[in-house]
């Protein structure tokens, strides 16, 4: 079958010759296209007194400037009504923006913007999630996890240690930044071409700005030069603006950021504060933990309730544990609006779960390895919130497929010898598990759509609501109708994403692209194929259930003239039978109740190992990854190459989390306080060639079909991220090598050099 086959990326040479088309690319190639530009708040919190655009329309080239008197719908880009598109009275976090100038180029836009007065009154501001948490100031939801009896859990234990994390976000750093392009017809129809992740609520919101019904607006994604999440809510409110300028001159409108007002005014991953407690019985196993998790959710709520949801239902990550209290909340202070980022909570939940275990196995007196494994789930255990969890065994099948392939046993004698022989470097090796759960936890969200168009030259043309981002989603789609019609590859195209050729989708995120559109695609393609056998059938003299399709040719069962798929396809047409179906594909068996934090959210979990081997400097902290070696449960791989890379792509993106990215705000009391202090590629640093493993062995796991997924395959888009822990688990086992044996080692994340310059000075003390 063609699923299963290694194929390259379907963009692959246009990505690496520059030919692949983004959005601004299609701007680019307009005429009479406006800029927008934003005026941005100096203030992390204040009121507005005054708003004076004159001054900007006396700018050369300055068209239009937008304000929140201008906006003819509703004021407001987020899910939730918190989060007014343009301030009314109150600027909210530095660097907001408070009005929008429209210009015949850039450089008008900007001067327009410099020229817009604003006079403040500032008010009292909350920067850090220590701020909030002291203000008592926070948004939404407080929802608790609750199982078993943690009181009796803790009588029990015979070691218990309690602690708390504060852990930073990070920022998505996406090649392409947020881009818009509206266009409007003679109708007043608007089409945006946007970069974005979920092009339903990028309508949505862009509907109700504009105060029309959703079919006036339609938005088109070609592709996306990365989002990680970064673009699931963030860029409504951009294609928000360039609409209503559409709207209000009747030309086109780009939003484009540059890399600093990106940074500057999108969210990013949460950050979190965690306190927690736990008890072990004398082998090490867990009886109870009583943790709090804060996320730092900025100043609105935007997606920051599902993702302390997430965060809270993977505090477990792959360990069992009998007795079990997590409460959670979203601090609310005045920085950007924290939102979606590849793993979605996932990864803050399960880092304080390894940051704990980490700390705690040399007080057991435990290896951390020896530790982890022995807590694993096994067959008949339930998660915090009662989901059974599946097929644990393939976690442990994972876990010694590691050891072997890693030469675990022999590289940690090596280590041991290496480290005897060096006082100022050390080495240290840690293997980590993940357990991560595919699917949205609102049960509605899993819902995929598809239309597949055959036209009477047999050539196929596939739509579904998944966008592409780089992940290789239509790469698998494609593979997915080759392989359902049983065309070769080449006969199939992909059209760009568009909201009026699948309406209503979810968002491309939770790593449920290619389960939920591949699983519409592949009802569109049987429905097609259906009608064909019929058509075959009656060609052949045989029952359509007799009728098999492959390789662009049609065949019945003990015939063995054959017919070509487009000649099938042209006889179909000629008998005014329909070439075209709508998919649709709903994931079954979910259930969620938010209010108890309850239910079976997930489809299934995805399983992975990694064993990362790091070398650490005393001198300044600095620090390599030797190698690393990976085993990843894919389910049967719809495509191997692209899995590759997603596993490959996602742990680096982890390790740049854990280990790398720094950023930096403003907490003084001077006239900068609350602006982000990072805010390009300058200061905040992502991993590059230079901080790529030095041996880097990635394989998928064997035997592991997913029954009742497309073809047998796991999602992979996020869970790879949190692979990355064996790094950050790596580096506090060498750090703990410079202090006596049996040290517990307290690291800050991001372990910077710094910060593990200032860990290994606490454990030499
Ligand atoms: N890979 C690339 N190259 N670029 C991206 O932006 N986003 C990640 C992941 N892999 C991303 C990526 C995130 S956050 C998710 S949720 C998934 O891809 C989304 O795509 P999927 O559902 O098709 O896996
Ligand atoms: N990841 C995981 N879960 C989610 C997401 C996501 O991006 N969005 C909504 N639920
Ligand atoms: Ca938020």
């Amino acid at each position: 079958a063609i699923v299963g086959q290694r194929h390259r990326h379907e963009s692959a040479a246009a990505h690496v010759t520059g030919t692949a088309l983004y959005t601004d690319d299609l701007a680019q190639r307009l005429s009479g296209v406006l800029h927008a530009y934003p005026v941005q708040s100096t203030h992390a919190h204040a009121k507005i007194l005054n708003l004076e655009v004159a001054g900007a329309m006396n700018v050369p080239g300055v068209v239009q400037v937008i304000t929140a008197a201008d906006i003819p719908g509703v004021n407001d880009q987020g899910a939730k009504h918190d989060e007014p598109l343009l301030p009314v009275d109150e600027v909210m976090f530095y660097g907001q923006p408070v009005a929008w100038v429209i210009g015949e180029n850039l450089e008008a836009a900007k001067a327009g913007a410099k020229a817009v007065s604003v006079d403040y009154e500032p008010l009292e501001s909350l920067i850090t999630i220590h701020d909030a948490i002291d203000a008592d100031s926070f948004h939404g939801i407080q929802p608790v996890i609750q199982k078993g009896d943690w009181d009796a859990g803790f009588e029990q234990a015979t070691h218990v240690f309690e602690g708390d994390f504060e852990f930073a976000g990070q920022e998505h750093f996406y090649l392409e930044t947020q881009n818009s392009l509206a266009l409007i017809d003679e109708s007043g129809q608007v089409l945006i071409h946007c970069s974005t992740q979920h092009p339903t609520e990028t309508q949505d919101i862009v509907s109700h700005v504009l105060g029309v019904p959703a079919h006036e607006v339609s938005v088109q994604v070609i592709r996306m030069g990365g989002g990680f999440g970064g673009k699931e809510m963030q860029p409504h409110g951009y294609a928000a603006v360039a609409a209503l300028a559409a709207k209000l001159t009747g030309r086109p409108v780009r939003v484009r950021l540059d890399r600093t007002l990106d940074m500057t005014m999108t969210g990013k991953r949460h950050g979190f504060y965690a306190t927690w407690k736990i008890g072990f019985d004398d082998q090490g196993r867990i009886l109870a933990l009583d943790a709090s998790l804060t996320a730092d959710g900025g100043w609105s709520l935007d997606l920051s309730e599902p993702v302390l949801t997430r965060a809270m239902c993977h505090i477990d990550n792959a360990y069992w544990i009998p007795n079990i209290r997590v409460s959670g909340r979203v601090a609310k202070c005045h920085k950007t609006s924290q939102t979606a980022f590849r793993g979605f909570g996932g990864p803050q939940g399960m880092l304080v779960m390894e940051d704990i275990l980490g700390r705690v196995a040399p007080q057991l007196g435990i290896e951390a390895r020896e530790l982890r494994r022995r807590n694993f789930y096994i067959e008949g255990q339930d998660t915090p919130y009662f989901q059974p969890v599946r097929h644990p065994d393939r976690l442990e099948a994972a876990w010694q497929q590691v050891l072997d392939s890693a030469e675990v046993a022999d590289r940690e004698a090596e280590i041991a010898k290496f480290n005897a022989a060096n006082e100022y470097s050390k080495r240290a090796l840690a293997l980590t598990p993940v357990k991560f759960g595919i699917s949205f936890n609102l049960t509605a969200f899993n819902q995929g759509g598809a239309l597949v168009l055959v036209y009477k030259d047999g050539s196929v043309l596939v739509n579904h609501g998944g966008t592409e981002m780089g992940q290789g989603l239509h790469t698998k789609m494609l593979q997915v109708a080759a392989t359902s019609l049983g065309v070769p590859l080449s006969r199939v195209r992909l059209a760009p994403t568009r909201t009026d050729k699948v309406p209503n989708t979810s968002a491309t995120a939770a790593s449920s692209g290619s389960d939920l559109n591949g699983g519409a695609v592949k009802d569109a393609c049987e429905q097609i194929q259906a009608r064909l056998a019929q058509v075959a059938a009656g060609k052949f003299g045989v029952p359509a259930a007799d009728i098999r399709f492959a390789h662009g040719k049609v065949s019945a069962l003990g015939k063995s003239e054959e017919l070509e798929f487009d000649d099938v396809v042209r006889e179909a047409y000629m008998q005014r039978i329909q070439l075209s179906a709508a998919g649709y594909y709903r994931t079954e068996g979910l259930h969620w109740d938010l209010a108890r934090m309850t239910g079976s959210p997930f489809k299934y979990f995805a399983y992975g190992v990694a064993a990362s081997e790091v070398e650490v400097s005393s001198f300044d902290g600095s620090y390599v990854v030797r190698r690393v070696d990976i085993v990843h449960d894919v389910g049967d791989s719809l495509s191997p190459m692209i899995d590759l890379g997603q596993i490959e792509g996602g742990f680096v993106q982890g390790t740049g989390w854990l280990t790398l990215e720094d950023l930096r705000w403003d907490t003084s009391n001077g006239p900068g306080r609350g602006r982000v202090a990072t805010q390009a590629a300058s200061t905040y640093k992502i991993p590059s060639f230079s901080e790529m493993p030095e041996v880097f062995n990635v394989a998928l796991l064997d035997k592991a079909h997913e029954e009742g997924a497309v073809y047998g395959s796991k999602a992979v888009g996020e869970p790879p991220l949190m692979l990355a822990f064996s790094v950050r688990e790596a580096l506090r086992q060498a750090i703990a090598a410079f202090g006596a044996q049996g040290r517990s080692v307290t690291l800050a994340s991001p372990a910077t050099p710094e910060a593990v310059f200032w860990a290994i000075d606490a454990v030499r003390e």
